[in-house]
Order: structure tokens, then C-alpha cells, then sequence
């Protein structure tokens, strides 16, 4: 099957030669800023008030609206199960419509998100992934790290969880294996949007006319990729515009690449630093999806998410005025210890229930398959071919930080 990425030999997916070490780039992270351990903070507030109000009416720049921040798993679960409620619209405009486009799925509300996410759903669907877990995923995960896998030591950060889901987006959308540089640059400065918004402007705009031009191919000569399977939807006879079809792909660089490759850093440092739970999935492989879960509710890459309140209502008993900011705090809510007994430990044997990290509702996460299942193949691909993987105890200091955005910023690890 062609997979346009592809993964031979004589050259690295990212078209330099096989062979050649040198690191890729990781985009700029000031954003994710210095903090260790947001979760003792988290549950104080929990604990102390489920339903924060915060004013903002004496701030400078600020409307008069307030925000609420939500801490506890069934007060967000309420609000996410509540779309008429609490909407989604406000992200366009507050956060991404410029860099996006004004067509992204996560700022719709029904009945135009139910539309056009049963458009892009099937690519998504469990079924559609065993397809590209053989023909993309698995070859790109061998080849990264087989890039190393001689050399005793290496940064798993920059060799190998960053490249590997943006190498697999690239995969997914069939470009061709001479635009990869171009278009891990331009995945670099529209996830780098928070701290240089111009840049991903910028960005943004040649992204769209680069996929303009490949979108045109595969409406003339469709091939086995995402690209076309979308100008191929088709829902009561109705297909995605060219803009609707933009728009999602640029989407899928923050929401597909960026998650993925900070959960997959925080899965790999939350094992490292725990060698006897490692050992454990070193001698019991049937445990990687469960160490996945654990991974993804204990240390979630993103750790809020925002609705805005479309009528005045209540919520744990605090009233909400219409037009409030509602922030759910997805990390707290992951570590309520009316669900889980323990919550703050990482436990891999903890048998699995649904967590926050993937959002819940009609907006959860459409790419839910598919970061588990490239979690779950990093952490085996890496176990078969590093033995004795660990951290390096002579490095500075590894660990994960941020506040919104959280992984490790570095991973360097001994093996052999
Ligand atoms: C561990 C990795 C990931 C995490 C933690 C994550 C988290 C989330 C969350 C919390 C939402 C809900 C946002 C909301 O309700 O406002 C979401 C939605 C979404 N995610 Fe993910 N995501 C991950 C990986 C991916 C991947 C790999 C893809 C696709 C390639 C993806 C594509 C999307 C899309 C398209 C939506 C919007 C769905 C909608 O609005 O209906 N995500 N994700």
C-alpha cells in the first residue's frame, strides 16, 4: 500500500538520510511555563470550592463576565453532557479563528457540529486504525528508533515522542516524503501559536495553500489517505467545503500531534521514574493498556478546557450568569478522590475507568484511538528494542512541567 511516507532503508521519514542522528527540532515551550505540581493546588480548590467564581470585572482589559472554574469529575461531566448549555462557539473567536479558520470543529455547536463530525469521523474510527497501525504507525515507530537504538543513550524527547505523531499526521494526510521538513516547520509555528501568533499566521496561511494544491490532486486521483477520504465524505448527499476540509487538517496539528507528544513523554517519564512498574510491564506486556490509561488520566497533556454559558443556570449550587466563561479543570477532575481511591499515586494495576483527559460529551475527542494506539506501540516498540531502558542519572534533572500544557521537556535515557 502506498503510503507516501514512506519508510524504506536508504532514507529517514523526515527525508534526511538514514543514519543521520541529528535531532529534530521541538517547537518553542515557553508556554507550558515552570510549574512541577499543579495537583496539590487543584485539590485544595476542589476540596474548598467544586464551582469557583473568579471576578474579573477590576482586571485591566477585562469584561465585566466572570469565569467559573470547575474542579470535580461529575460537575464537568454535567456541564460537557450539556452542549445547549454550555457552548463551544467562543473558542473560534477567543482562541484559534485566525489561525484555524472559522470552520473548526471543536467551536461548533449542534446542529452543524453533529454534521460535520459524522462527516470526519469514520477516518477515525477503531476500525479505519488497524489499517494505518500496520502501514504507518508500526514502520515510523521502528524507524525512529532503530535511528539510535545503537548508540547506548539518547533524548527521547527530541529523537522520538515529537517526530513520531507528527510523522504519523503527515503519514495519515499522504504527503509527499519531500514536504516533511516543510511541514514539520509549519506544525512547529502553529503550535507555537500561544507565544508567536504572528508566526502561525503566517504559518496557517501557506499550510492552506500547500494542502490546496494537494487537495485538488486527490479530487482528481483519490488515493488510500486522509486527505481524500474527506473530499470524499459525504453525509444525505452533502460533502465538506474545501474550507471545511482546511480547517480540519490544520486542526489536527494542535489537537493531534501536540497532545500526543506530550502524553507519550509524560507515559515514559511516569514509567522511568518508577523502574519497579516498569519491570512489571517488562514481564506482563498485557498490562501496556492499562499503563497507557493510567498514564494519560494521571498526567494529562492538556489540562483545561473552556465552555461559555449560552442562558443564566446553576451548577452545584453557584449560579452561572449567561455569557460566563466556564474553565474545566480536566487534571483536577482526573484526580477526585470521590472516583478514585488514591487518585494522586500512578498505579498501572488500578483497573481502567473513564478519566477527563480525552474530554467527554459530544466534543470528546475524535482522536482518541488513535494516541492510544501510538502510545501503546511507542511504549512496546521502545520495551522490544532498548533493554534495560532508563533514565540517565547523571542528566539534569528530568521531569515534567507546565500548567496547561504539561510533559517533560527533556527525556534522556541509557539502554543496553
Ligand atoms: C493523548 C492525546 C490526546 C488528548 C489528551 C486529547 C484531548 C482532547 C480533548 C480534551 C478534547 C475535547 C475538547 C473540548 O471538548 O473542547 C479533544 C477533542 C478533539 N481531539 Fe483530541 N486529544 C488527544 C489526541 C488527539 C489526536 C491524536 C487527534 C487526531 C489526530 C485528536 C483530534 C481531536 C479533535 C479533532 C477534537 C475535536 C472533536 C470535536 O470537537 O468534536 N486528538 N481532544
Amino acid at each position: 500500500m502506498d503510503t507516501h511516507v514512506e519508510t524504506t532503508a536508504d532514507q529517514a521519514p523526515n527525508g534526511r538520510a538514514a543514519g543521520d542522528d541529528s535531532a529534530f527540532e521541538v517547537f518553542d515551550d515557553d508556554v507550558a511555563g515552570d510549574v512541577r505540581d499543579p495537583y496539590p493546588e487543584l485539590a485544595a480548590a476542589r476540596r474548598a470550592h467544586p464551582v469557583q467564581r473568579l471576578d474579573t470585572s477590576n482586571m485591566p482589559h477585562a469584561d465585566d463576565a466572570a469565569v467559573f472554574f470547575v474542579y470535580g469529575y461529575d460537575d464537568i461531566l454535567e456541564v460537557l453532557r450539556d452542549g445547549r448549555t454550555y457552548s463551544s462557539a467562543h473558542i473560534i473567536d477567543m482562541l484559534m479563528g485566525d489561525i484555524m479558520g472559522k470552520h473548526i470543529i471543536l467551536g461548533m455547536d449542534d446542529p452543524e457540529h453533529r454534521r460535520y463530525r459524522a462527516l470526519v469521523s469514520t477516518a477515525f474510527r477503531q476500525k479505519a486504525l488497524a489499517n494505518w497501525e500496520e502501514r504507518l504507525i508500526e514502520p515510523v515507530a521502528d524507524e525512529l528508533i532503530d535511528r539510535f537504538a545503537d548508540r547506548g543513550r539518547a533524548d527521547l524527547v527530541t529523537e522520538f515522542t515529537f517526530p513520531f505523531p507528527t510523522l504519523v499526521t503527515a503519514g495519515m494526510l499522504g504527503l509527499p516524503r519531500e514536504d516533511l521538513r516543510r511541514f514539520q516547520r509549519w506544525s512547529i509555528a502553529i503550535l507555537g501559536f500561544h507565544t508567536n501568533r504572528e508566526r502561525a499566521i503566517v504559518a496557517s496561511q501557506e499550510v492552506k495553500e500547500y494542502l490546496a494544491e494537494i487537495l485538488a490532486e486527490r479530487r482528481r486521483e483519490p488515493r488510500e489517505d486522509l486527505i481524500s477520504d474527506l473530499s470524499r465524505a459525504e453525509l444525505d448527499g452533502e460533502k465538506l467545503s474545501d474550507e471545511e476540509i482546511f480547517s480540519f487538517l490544520r486542526l489536527l496539528l494542535p489537537a493531534g500531534i501536540e497532545t500526543t507528544y506530550r502524553s507519550t513523554g509524560n507515559m515514559l517519564y511516569s514509567l522511568l521514574s518508577r523502574p519497579d512498574q516498569l519491570q512489571a510491564l517488562r514481564e506482563n506486556r498485557a498490562l501496556v493498556p492499562r499503563a497507557v490509561e493510567e498514564s494519560i488520566r494521571y498526567e494529562t497533556p492538556l489540562l483545561n478546557i473552556t465552555r461559555m454559558a449560552t442562558t443564566s443556570t446553576v451548577l452545584h449550587d453557584v449560579p452561572i450568569p449567561q455569557g460566563s466563561t466556564v474553565m474545566l479543570m480536566l487534571a483536577a477532575a482526573n484526580r477526585d478522590e470521590s472516583r478514585w481511591h488514591d487518585p494522586d499515586d500512578f498505579d498501572i494495576f488500578r483497573a481502567p475507568r473513564p478519566h477527563m483527559s480525552f474530554g467527554q460529551g459530544s466534543h470528546n475527542c475524535l482522536g482518541i484511538h488513535l494516541a492510544r494506539t501510538e502510545m501503546r506501540l511507542a511504549l512496546e516498540k521502545l520495551l522490544d528494542k532498548l533493554p534495560n531502558l532508563r533514565l540517565d542519572p547523571e542528566a539534569d534533572d528530568p521531569h515534567i512541567r507546565g500548567q496547561v500544557f504539561r510533559s517533560p521537556t527533556a527525556l534522556p535515557v541509557l539502554f543496553g
